[in-house]
């Protein structure tokens, strides 16, 4: 794992941002993974930007989202598809027939998480996949008990998720209950992770993650198996880790010595 703390919100995004410009680069067709949740979408304006600015081509790119709520249709205002096309899709030269965000309102839906997993293995296998973390430690919808070996299905989320995301519905009784969600071995087959965080909030579950024993409880604590993940974080959520000074060392050590293997895992 390469643990990166950066001071800001901002400078965690470009780095994340730069480490994706550097896969599009390497192969314009990658396979990109993606997240929804208010953590990426720093990463997602300043991939923007780089389109925009820099011509950052998506053109050939295909995109898998992580999740989508069980219920809510494409066009509804916090369905984890409106938001993609609201943060990225609408701003970059992606070909729609590309994307793909888990369908809510999927009929039969254990029949639709055989499909996604089949479209996956289809385009290759995602490249590198982009990762928030809940403050119960989940990555995806994957909840505290999820099988480190799931694949993708329907997940009833917790207590704790759906406080978490009532800030973005009117009422708490109208956050649904249920997600489509990616399984934590789907998510362990991508060639490469980015997990990011940011905000006090994240700094405990951000050091049992990536400190603590790799446990079921903790879903993103199983990314410590995975032999390609990068880790970036803001000052506050990297406040709780004890090796902090280590991974700040890293990072400048690299950054004098060899920049260009910053988010390489070394
Ligand atoms: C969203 C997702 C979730 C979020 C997590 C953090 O697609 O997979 O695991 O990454 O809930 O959400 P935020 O970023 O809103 O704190």
């Amino acid at each position: 794992m390469e643990i990166i703390i950066r001071e800001t919100y901002e400078q965690m995004s470009r780095l994340a941002a730069d480490v994706i410009r550097h896969q599009l680069l390497k192969k314009p067709s990658s396979v990109l993974g993606l997240a929804t949740g208010s953590t990426p979408i720093g990463t997602y304006k300043e991939l923007v930007r780089m389109h925009q600015e820099e011509g950052l081509d998506f053109s050939k790119v295909i995109t898998f989202n992580l999740d989508e709520y069980l219920g809510l249709p494409p066009s509804h205002d916090q369905s984890y598809r409106y938001f993609m096309d609201q943060h990225l899709f609408n701003h970059i030269n992606v070909d729609p027939k590309n994307i793909h965000v888990p369908y809510g309102h999927a009929e039969d839906i254990e029949e639709f998480c055989e499909w996604y997993e089949a479209e996956i293995k289809r385009t290759g296998g995602i490249d590198i996949q982009v990762l928030g973390i809940g403050g119960d430690g989940h990555i995806a919808f994957n909840e505290p008990g999820s099988s480190l070996g799931s694949r993708t299905r329907l997940k009833t989320l917790t207590k704790q998720t759906i406080d978490d995301n009532a800030r973005f519905f009117a009422k708490e009784e109208e956050v649904p209950r249920f997600a489509i969600t990616m399984g934590v071995g789907t998510i362990l087959e991508a060639k490469k992770i980015i997990m990011l965080a940011n905000g006090p909030k994240k700094a405990e579950i951000v050091a049992e993650a990536i400190e603590g024993p790799v446990t079921a409880q903790v879903s993103a604590s199983v990314l410590q198996m995975h032999r390609d993940v990068v880790v970036i974080l803001d000052a506050e959520a990297g406040s709780r880790l004890k090796r902090a000074d280590y991974y700040k060392w890293v990072y400048q050590e690299k950054k004098r010595l060899i920049p260009q293997m910053i988010g390489k895992v070394t």
